[in-house]
């Protein structure tokens, strides 16, 4: 018999609580004393997190993982292109710029009508939205910009080489336009209140599938959510077949108890590979976050309900989840929304929110009025 089950048998169960209490409350203070070392200086930081915590060592991997596919990317055939949607969102910004300057994007239009090429020759000749959007706003950046600055030419010259299919006919092409805003906004915000009101998150469901044209519609109000540079770094992995729903919704912390009767669940991942630079690792998770909000609140329009359900970043659930879910090494689980027909005999926590006033501040500032305008 262990020295450990001896004493659990020997030793009363409150001096146990009191031995164990005891014990947590020196692993915190060992804790501390690391932690005021760590953030003391970087390198203090730099080698706790090498030596002795290893915690932060998925994300890096994950963030070099991502700058090897995003250079991959650019050479290979995978057709995806986050630089060229980056790159053609920054040429919409140049081109709707007021006033419009007659020079701009010159630092990177040859890179862009590079990828662009490699794109199309990718495709086959085949298009797609994302082709028809960087050919439009490419055409019409040329048709704007003075193409005999030195940069403009090449990059022009390399354009029109470009070898193109013929494309079918649109009513709206893919550039910047003025939004219609002759007539009011199409939902109120009492109405926008009313739903943010009921939308609450909801554990217990009927047993009953869900229509995968509803999940569709949800997810295409997802899409049309704001994201870093137009990057759109997500991926929705969706299981709306209950028994995987609910071995999948069981592998987060958060799910004991409800877990066995979600009938659908998405993983919500963001990629990585769509960033070169170390800043912007933190955007997959931003990104994908309003993508989610938005995806639960069209569910929540079409009388469906969900449930965000926290990502924990460690060890065990990571390897449970990514054999579950096949995923790349530049792909991390942001958070799990299950979601379904709500059971209206299972009642939510009446989750108190914050007032106004508590949330936010306006126009509080320091030195703000005396530092440089640009
Ligand atoms: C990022 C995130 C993670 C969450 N994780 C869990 C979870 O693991 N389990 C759970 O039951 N609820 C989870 N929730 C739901 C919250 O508990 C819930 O949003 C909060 O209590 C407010 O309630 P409401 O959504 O009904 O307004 C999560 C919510 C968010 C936004």
């Amino acid at each position: 018999m262990s020295v450990i089950r001896l004493a659990a048998q020997v030793i009363p169960s409150a001096q146990r609580e009191a031995i164990r209490t005891g014990i947590r409350r020196t692993q915190r203070s060992i804790r501390g004393f690391f932690l005021r070392f760590v953030v003391r200086n970087r390198f203090a930081a730099a080698a706790y997190y090498a030596l002795g915590n290893h915690q932060l060592l998925r994300e890096a991997r994950a963030v070099a993982a991502g700058q090897l596919r995003y250079e991959a990317d650019h050479r290979g055939a995978s057709g995806s292109y986050y630089l060229l949607r980056r790159n053609i969102h920054r040429l919409e910004k140049g081109l709707i710029m007021r006033p419009r300057r007659p020079v701009f994007a010159a630092d990177f239009i040859e890179e862009t009508v590079q990828i662009f090429a490699h794109a199309m020759h990718v495709s086959g000749g085949e298009w797609n939205s994302e082709l028809v959007w960087a050919e439009d706003v490419l055409s019409d950046y040329f048709d704007a910009v003075d193409v005999t600055v030195v940069k403009i030419a090449s990059a022009y010259g390399r354009y029109l080489a470009i070898e193109k299919t013929t494309r079918a006919p649109v009513l709206q092409r893919a550039v910047p336009y003025k939004r219609d805003l002759s007539s009011p906004p199409p939902v109120s915000f009492e109405d926008f209140m009313a739903l943010s009101r009921r939308r609450r998150s909801v554990r217990w469901y009927e047993n009953r599938r869900v229509d995968r044209a509803a999940v569709s519609r949800a997810l295409e109000a997802a899409a049309q959510s704001p994201s870093a540079c137009n990057r759109q770094p997500f991926h929705f992995r969706i299981f709306d077949e209950p028994e995987m729903a609910q071995r999948v919704t069981a592998i987060a912390m958060g799910t004991k108890g409800f877990s066995q009767q979600v009938p659908a669940v998405a993983v919500v991942i963001g990629q990585l590979r769509a960033y070169p630079f170390e800043r912007d690792r933190h955007i997959i998770y931003i990104d994908a976050s309003l993508a989610a909000m938005s995806f639960m609140f069209a569910l929540e329009t079409m009388g469906l309900a969900s449930c965000p359900i926290n990502w924990p970043d460690q060890e065990p659930h990571e390897t449970r989840i990514r054999e579950a879910v096949p995923m790349d090494e530049d792909e991390r689980v942001v958070m799990l929304i299950a979601f379904g027909w709500p059971d209206p005999a299972g009642k939510v926590p009446f989750s108190s929110k914050r007032s106004v006033t508590d949330m936010a501040v306006f126009n509080q500032h320091g030195r703000l009025l005396e530092l440089p305008r640009d």
